[in-house]
């Protein structure tokens, strides 16, 4: 397999790179960074992958779908707007379009846990989210942060827009039931750290994942970009590259869980 990477000069790209190689049966084709044309990224590849920035992004998007492109997209990187999502549909008709702003499989299996919180737990709960990141991240709060805020919300029939809150500061308002908060740290060099709380009055449970190597981000991106090239035109995420092999696992699991005792 073939792949180009965008944003190969960046922290993510060069270990994508890195990735890819450790991997075996996978060459880099292409190696694309700002100086370079977005054109040359659809060069005698099979898949791209992105680790770059929102603008970045939009100029590959834009190429792909104005050109008719087939090269499957695995898009890592965050701070997407509507405009990004509009053209990640509309590329998505004519070739496989991946994106998630979290390439770990454990923070798939993390978003699960949470959707099932979510059904358990009603409104009673009190949900906070608490988000971690090194000092250079550009965009608040994470991509990974308001995916687990969709899906708490999605779990409770709720849209994040109704129940999100952002913004704390000075005299505010007392806390709205069902609504879901975000907290943001920027310091150091963290790599990443997400936490979801559901608080009760009397108990309280904590989801929470570390990331110490953003490693697992490229070798998860260089698994998707194996598993996208075999799938057919459309958008996916990473709850599509995990149900095969989670749903299944924690079904089983919770049977015998139960079945045990
Ligand atoms: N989905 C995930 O699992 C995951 C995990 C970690 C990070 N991320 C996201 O991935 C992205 C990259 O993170 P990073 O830490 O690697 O950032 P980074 O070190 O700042 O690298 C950014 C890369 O983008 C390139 N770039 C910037 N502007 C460009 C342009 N106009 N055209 C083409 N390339 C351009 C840079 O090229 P130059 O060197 O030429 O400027 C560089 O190669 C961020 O959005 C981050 O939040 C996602």
């Amino acid at each position: 397999m073939k792949v180009s990477v965008l944003g190969a000069t960046g922290a993510m790209g060069g270990l994508v790179i890195k990735s890819a190689l450790q991997e075996g049966g996978i060459s880099v084709a292409n190696k694309i960074s700002s100086s370079d044309d977005v054109c040359n990224l659809f060069v005698d590849t099979d898949v791209i992958v992105d680790f770059s920035c929102p603008f970045a992004t939009e100029s590959m998007l834009r190429y792909a779908s104005s050109n008719g492109t087939q090269i499957p997209l695995v898009i890592g990187t965050t701070g997407l707007s509507k405009i990004h999502k509009d053209l990640m549909e509309k590329c998505s008709q004519t070739v496989p379009v991946f994106h998630s702003p979290n390439m770990s499989f454990l923070v798939a299996i993390m978003n699960s846990v949470l959707y099932m919180l979510g059904k358990l737990l009603d409104e009673d709960f009190d949900v906070e989210v608490l988000e971690s990141h090194h000092r250079l991240k550009k965009d608040a709060p994470s991509g990974t942060a308001i995916m687990f805020g969709h899906t708490v919300a999605g779990a409770r029939n709720r849209n994040l827009d109704d129940v999100a809150n952002f913004i704390r500061y000075g005299i505010i308002e007392q806390r709205k039931r069902g609504e879901i908060g975000f907290a943001v740290q920027r310091c150091g060099s963290v790599v990443g750290t997400h936490e979801v709380s559901f608080v009760g009055s009397c108990e309280n449970i904590k989801v929470k994942h570390e990331a110490s190597s953003k490693e697992i981000f490229a070798r998860g991106a260089i698994q998707v970009a194996k598993w996208i090239i075999n799938q057919c035109n459309g958008l996916y995420s990473m709850n599509d590259f995990t149900k095969d092999v989670t749903i299944p696992v924690l079904n089983a699991l919770s049977r015998e869980f139960f079945e045990k005792q």
